[in-house]
């Protein structure tokens, strides 16, 4: 049976390469619908965790996990030999950028090598980390193809970005369309009809290149538009206009405008970072992205805003940062999840932190916390006693009127507040 068959007969057998915040919900959905997985990652302790069907990610709920294992639909692996034995390879590990701000593709090179590995003839490989457009072309090709198979005559290959939303929980892997495009036709054509046995609709683009665009064109227009409206949010500071009326009463125009909301900063795995893989390849043809230099200026400059912001309500206060303890409401880079990486928290903890601030959290979902030089426990927001409050994640399970009882002030940087007019509350 070829591997068209197969896949829309679920017996196709499916590998997914690191089982994170993407991995692992995909890994769990193909799971669902009846195909079996082989989930690969280098971390023991995820496996070990996964193996005993206990969850660490949010939206993937340990009941399901555990049923699948159960079933023996997935089983999670350390052991990359494991993968010889599956007809598609689905690579989803991180996509960071190095410090200099270059993309930093260790994770996927690695991960390549590890299917050129064990690659054989019929089988698909999918590329879903976000990257730079010519990735899967310049960079997976060639390194698969390095042990004499070719791409079309002897195998397939395919990108398909992840727009997985942790957290969300009204689109989630099954009703987000997926984008797909192939190498060649044939490959296009796989990659969706796998797709096509968890998600409601697939979308087939051209290629390879176009599908990789695809994602940094949506990243991109994100961080540009936040760029945007926290640009519009220190303008109307100093024009003492209130920014979050504008922007309501501006969404209420029924075309033309999409709200944006301004806040403490960029943070999680994507949008503060995927616009600088497309910046940077571009640079390579002499293309300058003015656009995302220039929102990554502004979102990047908010956490000092922040503390300036924190400033001012210690100031109207006669005091100052300097002994001060301020608590931070949510560490998490955006409500409702433990993700804290890129979190602008992080930023505004340091910087409150060197200033001499003597420095509290809370978060139901992050229990601890290291920056440089700072160790910090989570604690109940009701037992803080803060001079002032900072909140930075706008958690659902915060309870406000309480908080706003408890803290003398409140700098509220995601309107959490709304509605409520105080002195003591200073918006961004
Ligand atoms: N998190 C999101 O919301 C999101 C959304 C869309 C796209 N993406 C993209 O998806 C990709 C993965 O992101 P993530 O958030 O799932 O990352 P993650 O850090 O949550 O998970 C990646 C996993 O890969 C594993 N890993 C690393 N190197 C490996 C290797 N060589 N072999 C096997 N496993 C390896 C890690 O141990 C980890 O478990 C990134 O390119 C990211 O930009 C993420």
């Amino acid at each position: 049976m070829d591997l068209l068959q197969r896949i829309k007969s679920r017996e196709a057998r499916v590998g997914i390469i690191g089982l994170g915040y993407v991995g692992l919900p995909l890994a769990v959905e193909f799971a669902k619908a009846g195909l079996h997985v082989v989930g690969y990652d280098v971390d023991q302790s995820k496996i070990d965790s996964l193996s005993a069907g206990k969850s660490y990610i949010p939206d993937v709920p340990s009941e399901e996990l555990a049923s699948v294992v159960k079933a023996g639909t997935f089983r999670a692996t350390s052991d990359q030999r494991e993968l010889a034995n599956v007809d598609v390879i689905d690579i989803c590990v991180p996509t960071p950028l190095r410090k200099t701000r270059d993309p930093d593709l260790s994770y996927v090179v690695k991960a390549i090598e590890a299917t050129a590995a064990v690659l054989r003839k019929g089988q698909l490989v999918i590329l879903e980390s976000t990257t730079y457009p010519g990735t899967t072309e310049e960079v997976a090709q060639p390194a698969l193809e390095a042990g004499g198979l070719k791409v079309g005559r002897d195998f397939h290959l395919a990108f398909s970005p992840e727009r997985v939303d942790p957290g969300n929980q009204t689109y989630t892997t099954k009703n987000i369309p997926k984008v797909v495009g192939g190498i060649d036709q044939m490959s296009t054509d796989l990659a969706a009809a796998l797709y096509g046995q968890v998600v409601d609709k697939v979308i087939k683009v051209a290629n390879t290149r176009v599908a990789e665009m695809v994602k940094l064109l949506e990243n991109t227009f994100r961080a540009v538009n936040i760029g945007l409206v926290n640009e519009i949010a220190l303008m109307c500071h100093r024009l003492n206009i209130d920014v979050w009326e504008v922007i309501d009463a501006a969404g209420t125009k029924p075309f033309g405008f999409m709200p944006f909301y301004p806040g403490p900063g960029l943070g999680g795995h994507c949008i503060p970072i995927d616009p600088f893989y497309l910046s940077w390849k571009a640079r390579q043809s002499g293309f300058e992205c003015r656009f995302i230099e220039l929102a990554g200026h502004v979102n990047g400059a908010m956490p000092e805003f922040v503390v300036e912001r924190v400033t001012d309500a210690l100031n109207s206060a006669k005091k100052s940062i300097n002994g001060s303890n301020i608590h931070l409401l949510g560490v998490a880079y955006k409500k409702d999840v433990g993700d804290v990486r890129e979190s602008p928290a992080l930023d505004i903890l340091e910087l409150l932190h060197r200033r001499g601030a003597k420095l509290t959290y809370s978060d139901p979902f992050v229990p601890s916390l290291k920056i440089d030089g700072l160790a910090l426990n989570a604690i109940d927001p009701m037992k803080a006693g803060a001079d002032c409050a900072v909140i930075c994640t706008n958690h659902s399970s915060f309870d406000y009127d309480a908080i706003v009882k408890r803290f003398p002030l409140l700098v509220d940087t995601r309107n959490a507040l709304r509605g409520r007019n105080s002195k003591a509350i200073f918006r961004l």
